[in-house]
């Protein structure tokens, strides 16, 4: 089943392929979740969205490490909606300070190529203390990959020392704009 999905999702991507990336698309957040499981590691004190235009939506998170962490992993998964979200295509365990120290993984690339600028959680580890989003936006032009149209969750679950210890769980939508397209 999973496999099927997969493939799917592949010939999606390659049918996809032949739109232009700097055509005019819709790539916003829809919705985000949070959760600490550990409060006396990690809290959350804000974690919202807040829709500033039809096309523009900020993502604000505000939460604090207590103690110092230097084991940070991140599991991070895409899912895609087509009757309830459906595992799609990348599903990755990201060590964070390795990735930070030097980046290995593609998709990780793309993640925090397009957040870094928004964020103080942008240095190598280790991490402690106030982790700060601010007024972040996506902009499909950072994008590399083409995305086909559809609604999207990116699940990531943060392990510290190979224990969960909070989820942020992002949704967002990708539309192509038909209408500018050539
Ligand atoms: C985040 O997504 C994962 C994978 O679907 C799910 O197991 C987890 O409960 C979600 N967490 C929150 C806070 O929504
Ligand atoms: C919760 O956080 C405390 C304080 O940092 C840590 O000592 C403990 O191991 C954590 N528990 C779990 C289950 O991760
Ligand atoms: C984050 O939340 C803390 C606790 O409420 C607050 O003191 C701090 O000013 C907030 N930081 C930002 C950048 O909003
Ligand atoms: C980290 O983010 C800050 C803004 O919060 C920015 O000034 C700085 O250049 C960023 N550093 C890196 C390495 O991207």
């Amino acid at each position: 089943m999973r496999d099927r999905l997969v493939i799917l999702a592949l010939f999606e991507v390659l049918f996809t392929y032949k739109v232009r990336l700097n055509d005019a698309v819709v790539f916003k957040f829809t919705n985000f979740a949070c959760e600490s499981y550990n409060t006396s590691w990690f809290v959350f004190h804000n974690c919202r969205l807040k829709a500033v235009s039809r096309d523009k939506v900020l993502l604000n998170l505000n939460g604090t490490i207590l103690h110092p962490s230097n084991d940070i992993h991140i599991h991070g998964q895409v899912f895609k909606r087509f009757n309830g979200y459906k595992p799609w295509l990348f599903k990755e365990d990201v060590d964070a300070c390795r990735y930070l120290r030097r980046p290995y993984i593609p998709v990780a690339a793309i993640v925090y190529g397009l957040f870094k600028d928004f964020s103080n959680i942008n240095h190598t580890c280790p991490y402690v203390g106030p982790q700060i989003v601010k007024d972040f936006y996506l902009r499909h032009e950072l994008l590399r990959l083409p995305f086909p149209t559809g609604d999207y969750l990116l699940s990531m679950r943060w392990h510290f020392d190979k224990k969960l210890q909070f989820d942020t769980n992002i949704s967002f939508t990708f539309v192509e704009d038909f209408v500018k397209k050539k």
